[in-house]
C-alpha cells in the first residue's frame, strides 16, 4: 500500500510503498477511502510535539479518516467488514497514519458508523477538528443570545465552532480576513471580527462591556490571557492551544479551560447525528491526491485556511 512516512525526526516525510498493517485482536483495519490534514500533522512532521508524543519509527502521518472496514480483530464485535466508518486515532503514540491506503484503528481511537448521506471526503474533514470544536465549545457553554469570540474561525476546527456555537443559539463573533465574511455568516457568525490588526482593540471597541465567552484556536498563553480581559466578570473561555493557565482561574472570576480531544469519551457518534439531520456540515477547502499532501505538510507558507484538506485516496464520492 502507499503511505505517508516520517522514518525519524529531522527527516522529511516519503510516499512509499509499505505491507497492509496486520489488525490486532482489538483493532480494524480501514481501507482509507479520504484523510484530512490537521494542524497535528504538520506539527508530527516538523518534531514540534516530540517529547509530548510518543514516535514509534517508521510513523505513517495522519489522524483522520474516512473508509470502509475491510478485517476486524477476534475481540471486535462492533464493526464487521464492510462498514463504512469515519474517525481519527487518539492516544499519545505516532506509528500508524491515515495517509495510506489502510490504518490500523485502536480501541483508543474515536471511530463511527459513516453518517449515509455524507461522501467520504465530506467525512474525512470532520473527526478531529468537529470533536475538538464540541469540546471547546461545550467548555464555554454559550446560552441563548450570549457572545463568544472564535479566533480562527475560518479554519478546521474554527469553521465546527463557529457552527456549534450558533447552534446553541449564541451570537458569534468570528475572526477572518474580509474575503472571510460571506463564509462565516454563513457558517452562523454574526459578526466578523478582522483577523489582522489588534484584535483585542476591535472587540473591545466594539463591546466595551465585554462579551461572555472565547473559544480561542490561535493564541499562545500571553496572548490569551490578555483576549480574556475581553469577556465580562464571571466569563468562559477555552483554549485548543493549551493557552490556558493550570488551575483555570484568570482575573474577574473568568473560568478558562484546555481542551483535549485525543483523550476522552467517544463523541464522534453525536457530530454524525447532526451532520446527518442537516444541523452540522463540513467544509471542504480542497481535495487533493496524496502525492500533494507531502507538500502541504512542510509548506512555509499556505493559503489562507478555509475549513480542511482532504486527501482522496479511493474514488471519492
Ligand atoms: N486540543 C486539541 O485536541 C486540538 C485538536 C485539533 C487542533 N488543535 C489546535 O487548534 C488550533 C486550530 O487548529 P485548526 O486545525 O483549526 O487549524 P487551521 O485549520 O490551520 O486553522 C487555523 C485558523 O487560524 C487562523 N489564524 C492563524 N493565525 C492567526 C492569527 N495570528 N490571528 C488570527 N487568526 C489566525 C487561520 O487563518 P488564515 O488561514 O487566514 O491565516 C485559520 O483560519 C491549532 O493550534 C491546533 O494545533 C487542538
Amino acid at each position: 500500500m502507499r503511505a505517508i512516512v516520517l522514518e525519524g525526526f529531522d527527516e522529511a516525510p516519503r510516499l512509499v510503498r509499505r505491507p497492509v498493517p496486520e489488525v490486532g485482536d482489538e483493532e480494524v483495519l480501514v481501507r482509507v477511502h479520504a484523510a484530512s490534514l490537521n494542524s497535528l500533522d504538520r506539527a508530527v512532521v516538523a518534531g514540534v510535539v516530540r517529547g509530548r508524543m510518543d514516535y514509534r519509527f517508521p510513523v505513517t502521518v495522519g489522524r483522520d479518516f474516512a473508509g470502509v472496514v475491510t478485517k476486524v480483530g477476534a475481540g471486535v464485535s462492533r464493526w464487521k467488514p464492510g462498514d463504512e466508518v469515519f474517525g481519527f486515532l487518539a492516544g499519545l503514540t505516532l506509528h500508524h497514519g491515515t495517509f495510506a491506503d489502510y490504518v490500523v484503528v485502536g480501541p483508543e481511537a474515536q471511530i463511527a458508523r459513516k453518517p449515509p448521506g455524507v461522501g467520504f471526503t465530506a467525512a474525512a474533514a470532520v473527526p478531529l477538528a468537529a470533536v475538538t470544536a464540541l469540546l471547546a465549545v461545550e467548555a464555554v457553554a454559550p446560552q441563548q443570545g450570549e457572545r463568544v469570540l472564535v479566533t480562527g474561525a475560518a479554519g478546521g476546527v474554527g469553521s465546527f465552532a463557529v457552527q456549534l456555537a450558533s447552534l446553541r443559539g449564541a451570537e458569534v463573533l468570528a475572526t477572518g480576513r474580509p474575503q472571510d465574511e460571506r463564509y462565516l455568516r454563513r457558517l452562523g457568525a454574526s459578526e466578523i471580527v478582522p483577523r489582522d490588526g489588534d484584535l483585542h482593540d476591535s472587540v473591545a471597541e466594539r463591546h466595551p462591556g465585554g462579551v461572555e465567552a472565547l473559544v480561542d484556536l490561535v493564541h499562545d498563553a500571553e496572548g490569551f490571557l490578555s483576549l480574556t480581559e475581553l469577556l465580562r466578570a464571571g466569563g468562559r473561555a477555552a483554549s485548543t492551544r493549551h493557552a490556558a493557565p493550570n488551575g483555570g482561574a484568570v482575573p474577574r472570576r473568568v473560568t478558562a479551560a484546555n481542551v483535549l480531544a485525543a483523550f476522552g469519551p467517544p463523541r464522534l457518534p453525536e457530530i454524525a447525528d447532526l451532520i446527518e439531520r442537516g444541523r452540522l456540515h463540513a467544509v471542504v477547502q480542497r481535495v487533493c491526491r496524496l502525492e500533494e499532501v507531502l507538500g502541504e505538510l512542510v509548506a512555509e507558507t499556505r493559503a489562507p485556511t478555509r475549513g480542511k484538506l482532504v486527501a482522496a485516496l479511493a474514488t471519492p464520492r
